[in-house]
């Protein structure tokens, strides 16, 4: 019997192409998706990649009526949840929509959990946890840091309130898995990342650049205390990243955790400048890419990168890529696009 997996926020970036891996390994998938920010098609795209459509549900996590006939009816056997509302800026203007989306959401399906016996959640959390850490690489001991944003806080809220609800319910157990940065795309350049408006994250800025949508990236500072004086992040592609969430459900149907809650690191343990990453971008895709350095931006953490030893002993997972596929790939993803909307229009 295939094991059945819930998938929240499925059709967003991580989640379609973690379903498209889930599916490759021979799980059935469910997704519950309201849109807010993806689209129908990504449900094409996963379909197309892994050869099964998933059942999809359409409706708002903070639905408590819908999710629980969703229990009733699905016989579960473990959760991945990434919906959330991810935009750190808007975080700060609207600091509710936030906390009830990212928290509630997460306790009505704990609630759920515990109600149809549905025993294993994965957790998507973030490296914003540890801010600016003193020492580099960050292990999964470096200390979490006061959250410098709303957003930041849910995850550090939500990090807790697993570690509390699996002391004090026998049969639930978690990991949180603490992302560095996510970038790139499905090698088909079928699902991608669809980032709504104005990209704030650097890769899409920089693909939307080159195809001409944006006039030129603003690099935020050079006088960082790193190599070239532009900030390093431990960038990831979003396929190794999907694939540590298979790892991460096995270990708990497997029933191999070492404690009921559980946080790794997934990052590839290299940190890679600006610089470094546009100079990547033009050797894959062949495009020169306009670009200026301009004031640094506020809040903006100078470097950071994962130490993976515990990722990569106790979990059993290691990243595969790296940044040319990471930036070749988001490139592919960005040229099919334009070629979509073109056949639309
Ligand atoms: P995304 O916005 O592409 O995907 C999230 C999906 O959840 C979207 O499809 C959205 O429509 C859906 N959703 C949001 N709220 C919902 C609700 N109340 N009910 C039903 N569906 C809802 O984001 P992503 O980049 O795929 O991120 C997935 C998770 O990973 C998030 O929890 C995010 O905070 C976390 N994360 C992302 C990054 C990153 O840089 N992308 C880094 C660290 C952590
Ligand atoms: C990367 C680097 C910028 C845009 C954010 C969230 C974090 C996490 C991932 C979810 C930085 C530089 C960027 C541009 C630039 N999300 N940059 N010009 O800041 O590491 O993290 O996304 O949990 O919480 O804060 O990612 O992609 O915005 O920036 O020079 O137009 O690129 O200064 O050094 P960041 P990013």
């Amino acid at each position: 019997m295939k094991k059945k997996i819930l998938v929240t926020g499925g059709l967003g970036y991580i989640g379609s192409h973690t379903c498209v891996e889930l599916i490759n390994k021979g799980f059935e998938v469910v997704i519950v998706d309201n849109l807010s920010n993806s689209e129908a098609s990504a449900l094409d795209g996963i379909a197309k990649i892994a050869g099964e459509r998933p059942t999809f549900y359409e409706f708002d996590l903070l639905d408590a009526e819908a999710l629980d006939k969703l229990f009733k009816f699905e016989k579960l056997d473990g959760i991945i949840h990434f919906a959330a509302s991810k935009a750190v800026g808007e975080s700060v203007e609207k600091p509710r929509l936030y906390y009830r989306n990212n928290l509630q959401t997460l306790l009505n399906l704990l609630d759920n959990m515990v109600k149809y016996d549905v025993q294993n959640i994965v957790f998507s959390s973030s490296c914003t946890v540890y801010g600016q850490p003193d020492i580099l690489p960050v292990t999964e001991q470096t200390p979490v840091q006061a959250a410098l944003s709303p957003y930041g806080n849910t995850k550090q809220i939500c990090e807790e309130i697993l570690r509390d609800t699996v002391k004090a319910e026998d049969n639930v157990k978690a990991i949180a898995l603490r992302y560095f940065n996510p970038v790139g795309a499905h090698d088909s350049a079928l699902i991608g990342e669809l980032p709504l408006g104005v990209p704030q994250n650097l890769m899409p800025f920089i693909t939307q650049t080159g195809i001409g949508m944006r006039k030129e990236l603003s690099v935020f500072g050079s006088d960082y205390d790193t190599k070239d004086g532009t900030c390093i992040r431990d960038y990831i592609h979003v396929v190794d990243l999907a694939n540590a969430h298979i790892v991460a459900l096995n270990r708990m149907i497997g029933k191999k955790q070492k404690a009921k809650y559980e946080f790794f690191n997934v990052g590839t343990g290299t940190g890679s400048t600006v610089l470094e990453v546009i100079n990547s971008f033009e050797k894959t895709s062949g495009e020169k890419l306009n670009y200026k350095i301009v004031d640094r931006r506020e809040g903006d953490i100078e470097k950071i990168y994962a130490d993976t030893t515990f990722s990569n002993k106790e979990l059993g997972w290691s990243s595969e890529k790296n940044l040319d596929d990471m930036t070749s790939s988001a490139w592919k993803w960005q040229v099919a696009l334009r070629e979509k909307q073109a056949t639309e229009a």
